[in-house]
């Protein structure tokens, strides 16, 4: 499974490309408007560019085609490995259409529902990205998005790209991969909890003190 960062801050991104945990990012227009400060947000996009090897979204914030594909190419223009984020509209899938006969990489955003997602896929997007903790939040089971698109795109050898997004917590993570989602993309936070587990540090504590208690015995018998 692949992990992207959903997130722009430089600092996490650097040091998860460093650990080589991720295999890309994904942003919006809420976390460059967190990262950016003063800072023009295109600017901020390329330096995270230049820190990771994979794919970089990037969303358009225009709603008609012709300004989205305006727009998703003067992103492309950022560098090569950015792919452009358009929501689910309808002015959404024709602006995917046009970008992906230009070889333009797109990532279908605010997916709710498999039959987006199948929608999504048909108009030519690289990714589609169903938001599984927004659908949590209002009481749905935002997983069985993921579960059913899985099936669907596989019953028809869709290559799209299913991108499990707005994940939470580590629960999250394990069962979108269970399923099959080709990618995460995690919010730092959820990251690094990726990586504990209360008996790792318990384990840990045991190893250092026994290993002090022996250093102190050969000190004392000297
Ligand atoms: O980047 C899109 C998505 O991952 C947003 O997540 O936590 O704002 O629902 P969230």
């Amino acid at each position: 499974m692949k992990f992207f960062l959903d997130t722009a801050s430089l600092k996490d991104i650097s040091w998860a490309a460093q650990a080589g945990l991720i295999d890309g990012i994904t942003t919006n227009p809420s976390l460059l408007s967190k990262q950016a400060g003063d800072l023009d947000p295109r600017d901020v996009l390329k330096e995270i560019c230049s820190l990771v090897e994979g794919p970089v979204s990037a969303e358009v914030v225009a709603v008609d085609a012709d300004a989205m594909v305006r727009e998703g190419q003067s992103l492309a223009k950022i560098a090569d490995n950015i792919v452009v984020k358009i929501p689910m509209l309808e002015d959404g899938m024709i602006a995917v259409r046009r970008l992906a006969t230009e070889g333009i990489r797109t990532n279908v955003t605010l997916c709710f529902s498999s039959v987006q997602c199948l929608i999504a896929a048909k108009a030519g997007a690289s990714y589609v990205s169903p938001f599984i903790g927004r659908l949590d939040d209002v009481g749905q089971e935002g997983m069985d998005v993921i579960r059913e698109a899985r099936v669907i795109f596989d019953n028809y050898s869709i290559e799209t790209e299913i991108l499990a997004a707005s994940i939470r917590h580590p629960r999250h993570v394990v069962e979108a991969a269970m399923i099959g989602a080709d990618v995460a993309t995690l919010p730092p936070d959820v990251l690094k909890k990726l990586l504990l587990h209360p008996l790792t540090d318990r384990g840990l504590d045991q190893f250092l003190a026994d290993w002090n208690k022996l250093v102190a015995r050969a000190k004392a018998a000297v």
